[in-house]
């Protein structure tokens, strides 16, 4: 059975092309059942839209706070009825009525070897630290900002002429592998979510956690 899984977006949605291929591909056992944005204009939403899959978009300034805008996204996320959120490119950071709802069943991807460079302008950290490597991380979603327990990661070099966006261009690129690796893992319950998740343990899955590019 695909796993149910409704996408959450801000931006371009080139993670949500990534797993939507792979799932067209046969290589992510998942459904897309919603994609879910906090931006009207924001790609990811036309994408889905040329996929026929359902969206919506949960402004924040139609509501009088954050916590109005949070309960209201975690009321529609879960009309969707996913086993799995993923938040790939959302950049907000989720309320208590989210993390409660969707506890170990939201995963976010962050364009850093977390717990090195959370935040915004992770790249730009990156490059800013002269470390020779960074990558990409998958992590449940928590209270705290990309914080949550990592399920896996991804290897990319810094290069002396990298600036921060010809590294996140090569960082997205393992983030579109990664991404839909996790998410069929977790279809297939060779990751197991909780606190702590159960990871992947054997030959077959070492991959997972090192490409480097
Ligand atoms: C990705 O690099 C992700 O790591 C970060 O936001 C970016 C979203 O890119 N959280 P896209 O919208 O998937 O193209």
């Amino acid at each position: 059975m695909p796993l149910p899984i409704v996408v959450l977006v801000s931006g371009t949605g080139s993670n949500l092309k990534a797993v939507q291929d792979a799932i067209t591909n046969g290589r992510c056992d998942a459904e897309i059942r919603a994609v879910v944005s906090d931006q009207e204009r924001a790609g990811g939403l036309a994408l889905a839209d040329n996929h026929g899959i359902p969206t919506e978009v949960i402004r924040m300034r139609d509501f009088p706070d954050r916590e109005a805008w949070d309960a209201a996204l975690s009321v529609a996320v879960a009309a969707h009825g996913p086993s799995l959120v993923v938040l790939a490119g959302f950049m907000r950071i989720m309320g208590q009525a989210f993390v409660q709802r969707f506890r170990h069943r939201a995963i976010n991807v962050h364009p850093a070897l977390l717990p090195l460079f959370p935040g915004i302008d992770a790249p730009a950290q990156a490059i800013a630290a002269r470390v020779p490597l960074s990558g990409c991380t998958v992590h449940i979603v928590d209270a705290k900002v990309d914080a949550g327990p990592i399920l896996a990661q991804a290897v990319v070099r810094v290069r002396p002429s990298d600036t921060p966006h010809t590294l996140h261009r090569r960082i997205q690129v393992a983030e579109h592998r990664l991404l839909p690796r996790v998410i069929d893992h977790i279809s297939r319950g060779r990751i197991v979510l909780g606190d702590p998740p159960r990871l992947p343990d054997g030959e077959q899955n070492d991959d997972i956690f090192c490409s480097l590019l």
